[in-house]
């Protein structure tokens, strides 16, 4: 019998590989409180796990990666935290934007990361025209972003153009609607993962989630790795999606 010759890495669209993927990355202050640690080791730990599953999304074939990183929410935590998350999202962009542009990863943000410092705002932006004309596959940090808010932004953008005259209020379908929010231009949404036991969305991509596979691991983020990322899309590939129909 002919043995088939070995398959190549999946490529994106590879049957039974969800193409979008978004993360709830939860857990890593009780990570870092079961060792006893100030909450920042458990971000700096959180930010690692980032670096280990952004890497083992692009060989498992996933075309775009969403990551939930900082709620609009979250600015109700103390200032110390946030100052915290916002110097490792700095050390983060500068010390991965190489690897992204070598690997021909495509940055992207969702959310109204405009909020955050001037100089953060510049290195954002820095790096997503910098990785704007790669391949893919696409990594996209949500930062300042609520599900809600984006909603309601799009419900605003179309309002005006009714208003202008330039759209029928018949003319406003679900496509259309889609296509005033933020992922635009991504995949649908194929899975969400949150880690850390909490089953809850907190807010984050709302619409998206319509007939997105759910998968809740016990898992704090900072623990998180491809072994658990490949197990999450084991459990996808043997769900039935059927989208309403039989
Ligand atoms: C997730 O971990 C990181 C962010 C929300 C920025 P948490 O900081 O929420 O960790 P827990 O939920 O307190 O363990
Ligand atoms: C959700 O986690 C936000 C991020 C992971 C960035 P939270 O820890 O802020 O969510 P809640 O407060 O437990 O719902
Ligand atoms: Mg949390």
């Amino acid at each position: 019998m002919k043995v088939a010759a070995q398959q190549p890495a999946p490529l994106s669209g590879a049957p039974g590989v969800p193409r979008h993927v978004a993360i709830i990355m939860d857990g890593n202050g009780r990570w870092a409180k079961a060792r006893r640690l100030p909450r920042i080791a458990g971000h700096k730990q959180g930010v690692e796990a980032v670096r280990r599953v952004a890497r083992a999304a692009r060989e498992l074939g996933i075309e775009a990666l969403t990551l939930y990183a900082f709620s609009s929410e979250n600015w109700r935590r103390p200032e110390t935290e946030v100052r915290d998350l916002m110097g490792l999202l700095r050390h983060f962009l500068a010390s991965e934007l190489d690897e992204l542009i070598s690997e021909g990863v495509i940055l992207r943000v969702i959310g109204d990361y405009t909020k955050m410092a001037p100089d953060l705002v510049r290195m954002i932006d820095d790096a997503v025209a910098r990785t704007a004309g790669n391949p893919g596959p696409v990594l996209v940090i949500a930062l300042n972003y609520g599900s809600q808010a984006e909603i309601v932004a799009a419900a605003r953008t179309l309002a005006r153009d009714v208003a202008d005259g330039t759209l029928a209020p018949d003319a406003i379908d679900e496509a259309r609607f889609a296509g005033a929010l933020a992922t635009r231009d991504l995949p649908p949404l194929d899975l969400m993962i949150r880690t850390s036991g909490e089953q809850r969305l907190s807010n984050f991509l709302l619409w998206q989630a319509a007939y997105a596979e759910l998968v809740f691991v016990d898992t704090l983020w900072p623990d998180f790795d491809g072994k658990c990322l490949a197990a999450a899309l084991e459990q996808y590939g043997m769900r039935e999606r059927r989208f309403g129909g039989l």
